[in-house]
């Protein structure tokens, strides 16, 4: 009896024992393949492949990101100008740095003979992400004369974004592995600067302004419904230069602005001609739609006094930012730079982040909430956690969330079933022992 009972569990705990060892093994198995997989797509460069026939320079993501804030010790010669006061000159400082080296190389920062600049991965997973030749994706399209008045299409803009080091290394700390990013949201130090360049299919014939403006030659959608229909190559022009600066001066800790691309500067070089538009530390809070039709203005934007002599505002728009705060022309006027940059936020559960824009069905008191003036690791709502004004962080998780669930459903289970019918000597369906089918319940709900 006692021999008989001791056998009985001396075999099953070593059943059970190889059990153990085969979920073991399946799991290391599952976590190599699982990262390599993310790896891929971490690194990878656009959504579609660069056309057959196109044999020129193709986009190269720059991910090898600074341990440290500040490697090269550089100086930050904007944060000498006090940028309420010389809005302006502060901002061609930023202009001019953000040229330097860059424009020679054409933008293909890992050539850049002046300093590092690097972008952000996780931006070719979906149907909006990079296209192949400069890895722009995506912006919001532009509807007929909201650049102009001449624009008589709805027009598609797509853009690329960098960060100098000091971002880059904010950056890095979210995303120190490929395949699993921090969660505990991000901070940038000072001296960070993030980079948008915004091309726009109009024409100059649509577009006066953009005669003369650096042309690249994209792989974009076919037609701006259809985002991840790419079709060949089509020539897009600088309209408008973002940035957004990492600056203790300002409330809100950033500092954005914006530049626009007008023919009527008479620089020799193109990327000259990119013209300061406007400058905001805040959202201003307190302006009410009430308010401005009582004659108020922004007090934390700074806007250029020749906006409209310079076309930048068409009749079929009110201002550039809501009721009167900073934008550029390929901007949405209910928002404002600060405002939308201020939802940047580590995904929820659901991978849900705070909308960009105020819903707009949203009362005006209630789309003053988008208007509040958050400090860098404050999040925008009091559970979330911040990504400190970083949409493409933002975004990054985001897709990463996306990539990872729709991976762990459609490939990994499937894979791991046939593994296992294919390596283990009794069928799934069996019930030898008690095991079998238990056993691949037990390991779809381990990695579920
Ligand atoms: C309605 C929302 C919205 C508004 C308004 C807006 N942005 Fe952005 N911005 C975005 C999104 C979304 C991204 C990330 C895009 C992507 O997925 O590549 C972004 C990216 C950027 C980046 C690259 C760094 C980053 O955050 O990822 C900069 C710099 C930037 N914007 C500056 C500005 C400036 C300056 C303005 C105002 C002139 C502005 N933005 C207005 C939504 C907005």
């Amino acid at each position: 009896m006692i021999s008989s009972s001791f056998s009985r569990v001396v075999a099953f705990t070593g059943a059970a024992g190889a059990v153990v060892g085969v979920v073991a093994g399946l799991r290391g198995r599952q976590a190599a393949e699982f990262q390599a997989a993310a790896r891929c797509e971490f690194y990878r460069p656009s959504y579609n492949p660069p056309p057959a026939d196109y044999d020129g320079p193709v986009f190269k993501p720059r991910l090898d990101f600074p341990r440290s804030a500040n490697p090269g010790n550089e100086a930050f010669p904007w944060l000498d100008i006090d940028f309420r006061t010389e809005p302006e000159r502060y901002l061609r400082k930023v202009r001019d740095y953000c040229l330097e080296g860059n424009v020679e190389c054409d933008f293909r920062v890992e050539q850049n003979q002046i300093r590092d600049w690097y972008h952000v991965p996780w931006m070719s997973s979906q149907p909006t992400g990079r296209e192949p030749i400069h890895g722009m994706t995506m912006e919001k399209s532009s509807k007929q004369g909201m650049l102009s008045d001449s624009q008589q299409r709805e027009v598609q803009n797509w853009a690329v974004a960098f960060y100098n080091s000091p971002g880059a290394y904010a950056v890095g700390r979210v995303w120190s592995l490929p395949w699993q990013p921090a969660q505990d949201g991000a901070a940038f130090p000072e001296g960070t600067v993030m980079l948008k360049q915004i091309f726009t299919q109009a024409t100059e014939e649509e577009v006066p302004y953009l005669k003369g403006s650096p042309v690249w030659r994209a792989a974009i959608a076919k037609t701006p419904r259809e985002p991840g229909d790419r079709g060949p190559p089509v020539e897009t022009r600088l309209i408008q230069m973002d940035v957004a600066i990492r600056d203790d001066r300002a409330g809100i800790g950033w500092v954005f602005g914006t530049f626009v691309y007008h023919s009527s500067r008479c620089s020799d070089a193109p990327w000259r001609r990119l013209v300061p538009v406007c400058l905001q530390w805040g959202n201003d809070p307190d302006l009410t739609l009430q308010r401005y039709q009582e004659g108020a203005r922004p007090v934390q934007t700074w806007n250029n006094p020749r906006l409209k002599e310079l076309g930048m505002i068409p009749a079929s728009r009110p201002y550039l930012g809501w009721l009167g705060r900073a934008n550029g022309p390929v901007d949405n006027f209910k928002s404002c730079c600060a405002s939308c940059h201020s939802t940047a936020s580590v995904p929820d559960k659901d991978n849900k982040v705070p909308r960009g824009v105020p819903p707009t069905n949203a009362t005006a008191d209630q789309a003053l909430w988008w208007f509040r003036n958050l400090a860098p690791r404050q999040a925008f709502e009091e559970s979330g956690k911040s990504l400190d004004y970083s949409l493409q962080l933002s975004s990054s998780i985001k897709h990463y969330n996306g990539w990872k669930k729709s991976y762990l459903k459609n490939t990994l289970i499937g894979r791991l079933k046939d593994w296992w019918l294919e390596a283990h000597p009794f069928p799934a369906t069996a019930s030898s022992g008690g095991h079998g089918k238990d056993d691949n319940a037990y390991i779809r709900k381990d990695l579920g």
